[in-house]
């Protein structure tokens, strides 16, 4: 079944999220709800959503709208047909009986429900509609969250499943776990139970929120915003409902219904409008005094807010055993915590799914997890967990473990896909070195680095592992959320501190030459970035003889922001692709003023075809929907490059004073316009001088290493003023910029 032609009705928060990523893969779509004022809203709010939901603009030109009364007709066009309208079964109902009777015969009929059971769903249905109907769970927002679950009935036919799995796995992108129709299905059976654990033990054990979010975060895995943090984001009332609904839909023995109970501060906190991040605050809340934003947290024994102050672990590095054998407080908490997870998870097998695979798998896809509960519990060991755990009655997983104490219960990873990504390939792999900030596979006869740092900031270690790999031909990719966020600031400012700007410039140095040794090795270097791919991240994709990059990346050079300029090859990789353009070879200053704006306003792009006007990335580079085809599509791209030459060195022309002159006036623009202040102007001097060619002239030819060289002394002398320390400073204490 090829699916051609698809409506989606209800142009809700997800009704227009599965819209808006059926447009990015080029399938038109009709979108429906009570009224087209309604979806003529929905659409305008996909055209305009931030971050967006399109890779594209022009990609909403594959969606129509329409109303269920006048326009339900394009029913009897689809393939399949999505509901997204509210979470209410009379409301489905109605709608199924229309659709059933409009649809053209073999097509797909699912709901995105997040509660109701299919069984409820689809009780109205004659025996042959079951079979074309099941449940398409996606993750809001649907274009950036990875989890897809189609929930299947006995009465399904399971081809039809396995083909709307494979088009939703590499034409929509998504990671698709087929599971049984259970409540909460997978990611949120498991996910809302372990927020619930840890809040319940963080209340139980009178954690501070930051102690919790500090201890349920990182160190473990999981995403910075703990538990606390991301009740907040949800939306504390939200969470209210979801719980209510497991409480019914769930029996009264499920250990569930113990950690699902009402607590009155959270039920206080709802009735007073602090609903979390979209109300008045949640457990976290800014705090605006005197026109001064301050971070509050609450108190979870009496309630009242003070200022909030990070918790300090002491390693955020994800350890699961060191954490949970601290010999404190945070140690109890963190094996609590896991352990009951670990618990629940194995409970649940086979009821909820005979592949525990899909559960650790649905928790990295759905809540950003690094690891599964499973994973954690092979991580931990199979005996030091029985050694530590009290008691597993009646759950067969555990008692069977117990039995076998099989170290390697494990067995491979990501079952749900047969694509070869990179999670599967791994640990068939030899890894053949590690340090603290990448790691190298051998995998047949290509390598694989992988970074592993915090947003895989880069520093002197992932430079060195790229450059060590460079001996075979090679992939740079990686399973965490993002490429790489840059160079580590705090790494650069360490020693900056220190007034070591010696050691800086070793690093920086050694950055170009491992860029440059990336794009002229004698093996092809593939990049496949997934995520953010800024500063210094850009400039090891940039350098790299192939990209094959996943649609949601965000890309650019941003190094101006911290009153810097890219000093890894990124300037002089820019200036050689705009020098390559008709404009270019007419006038030798096109190319260096076109840099100029984009490094100088630092402008990112959201998604690869975003990326090109800017030419971060070329029209050849890969551009996937499908994060699970990185690997496969890169190792495609060494099989076919087994004779690959290494490109030629680029060489420059510029016509230095004349084209720094015109910047200049730009600059002296902005700062009139007050759009930039004292320090802008240095920076954007500094990047002037780079892009010009320095001191030089157009009949002069430059190399590389010319350009190389101006970027290093550019960021050398940036980096020693006080007021880019002063910006990065504050980017890393904020997230935010500082305009100086
Ligand atoms: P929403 O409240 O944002 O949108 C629901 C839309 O349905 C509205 O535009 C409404 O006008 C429309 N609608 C109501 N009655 C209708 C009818 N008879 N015919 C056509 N349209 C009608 O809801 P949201 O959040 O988009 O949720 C939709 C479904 O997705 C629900 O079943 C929800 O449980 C599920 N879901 C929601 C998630 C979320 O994070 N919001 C996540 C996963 C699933």
């Amino acid at each position: 079944m090829k699916i051609k032609n698809v409506v989606v009705i209800g142009s809700g928060t997800m009704g227009c999220g599965i819209a808006a990523q059926l447009c990015n893969a080029n399938i038109p779509v009709t979108l429906l709800d009570l009224t087209t004022e309604i979806t003529e809203k929905a659409k305008e709010r996909i055209f305009k959503s931030r971050p967006p939901l399109l890779i594209d603009k022009s990609k909403i030109d594959n969606i129509s709208i329409g109303n269920i009364n006048d326009n339900f007709d394009t029913v009897s066009q689809a393939d399949w047909i999505v509901e997204a309208v509210v979470e209410r079964i009379d409301i489905k109902h109605n709608i199924y009986e229309k659709i059933f009777k409009s649809r053209k015969n073999g097509s797909i009929v699912s709901s995105n429900t997040s509660s109701i059971p299919i069984k409820i769903l689809s009780e109205k249905l004659s025996e042959d509609e079951k079979k074309d109907f099941c449940i398409t769970h996606f993750f809001n927002p649907v274009r950036y969250m990875d989890l897809l679950e189609i929930v299947k009935s006995e009465n399904n036919d399971l081809e039809k499943i396995n083909s709307l799995k494979t088009f939703c796995e590499k034409d929509l992108g998504k990671g698709t776990i087929v599971c049984n129709d259970t409540p909460g299905f997978l990611g949120n059976r498991i996910g809302v139970f372990a927020m619930q654990v840890a809040m319940t033990e963080a209340f139980r054990m009178k954690l501070t929120i930051e102690e919790a979010d500090a201890v349920f975060g990182r160190p473990m895995g999981i995403p910075k915003t703990g538990v606390f943090g991301l009740y907040d984001l949800i939306g504390i009332d939200l969470m209210a409902d979801v719980l209510k609904s497991f409480i019914k839909e769930l029996p009264e023995n499920d250990e569930f219904q113990k950690v699902a109970k009402e607590i009155p501060l959270v039920k206080k906190l709802i009735e007073t409008g602090y609903t979390g991040r979209k109300g008045k605050g949640g457990f976290y809340r800014i705090n605006k005094t005197d026109n001064k934003k301050t971070l509050e947290g609450i108190n979870l024994e009496n309630g009242e807010y003070s200022i909030s102050k990070k918790f300090n672990l002491g390693s955020e590095r994800m350890d699961i055993v060191n954490l949970i054998n601290r010999d404190d407080k945070y140690g109890e908490y963190a094996w609590s915590v896991i352990s009951k997870i670990i618990k629940y998870a194995s409970s649940l097998v086979p009821g909820i799914t005979d592949k525990f695979n899909d559960i650790d798998e649905a928790m990295r896809l759905g809540f950003n997890w690094t690891k599964g509960p499973f994973e954690m519990l092979k991580e931990i060991g199979v005996k030091n967990f029985f050694d530590k755990i009290d008691s597993f009655e009646n759950n067969k997983f555990l008692e069977n473990l117990s039995k076998t104490k099989d170290e390697n219960f494990y067995g491979e990873r990501q079952l749900y896909t047969d694509l070869e990504t990179l999670g599967k390939i791994k640990p068939k792999a030899t890894k053949i070195d590690k340090n603290n900030s990448a790691e190298i596979y051998r995998f047949n006869d290509f390598n694989i680095v992988e970074f592993t740092t915090k947003a895989n900031a880069l520093d002197y270690d992932s430079m060195d592992s790229l450059k060590n790999a460079t001996d075979k031909p090679l992939i740079i990719i990686n399973e965490a959320m993002q490429f790489s966020a840059g160079v580590n600031l705090s790494y650069t400012m360490d020693f900056a501190d220190k007034g070591d700007f010696k050691s800086i410039e070793k690093f920086v140095k050694y950055f170009q030459e491992t860029c440059k040794h990336l794009k002229y090795s004698k093996y092809p270097v593939v990049s496949a970035p997934s995520g953010l791919a800024l500063g210094g991240g850009f400039e090891v994709l940039c350098q790299s003889n192939f990209v094959v990059s996943h649609t949601n990346i965000v890309v650019g050079l941003v190094e101006t922001i911290v009153g810097l300029i890219p000093a890894g090859g990124g300037c002089k990789e820019m200036l050689w692709r705009w020098s390559q353009t008709d404009e270019a070879r007419n006038d030798p200053d096109y190319a260096p003023l076109k840099v100029f704006e984009i490094i100088g306003y630092a402008k990112t792009a959201t998604s690869p075809i975003e990326a090109e006007p800017f030419k971060y990335l070329k029209p050849d580079d890969k551009k996937i929907m499908s994060r699970n085809s990185l690997l496969s599509v890169s190792k495609k791209i060494i099989e076919q490059n087994k004779d690959f030459k290494i490109p030629q060195e680029a060489s420059f022309q510029f016509s230095g004073k004349v084209v720094y002159e015109k910047m200049i006036k730009m600059l002296e623009k902005l700062y009139n316009d007050k759009t930039i202040l004292d320090h802008g102007v240095q920076v954007g001097k500094e990047l002037a001088y780079v892009l010009s060619g320095g001191d030089t002239t157009v009949d002069k030819k430059l190399s590389e290493d010319d350009l190389y060289k101006l970027e290093l002394d550019a960021f050398m002398r940036l980096i020693e003023t006080q007021k880019t320390q002063d910006r990065i400073k504050h980017t890393l204490a904020t997230s935010k910029p500082l305009v100086n």
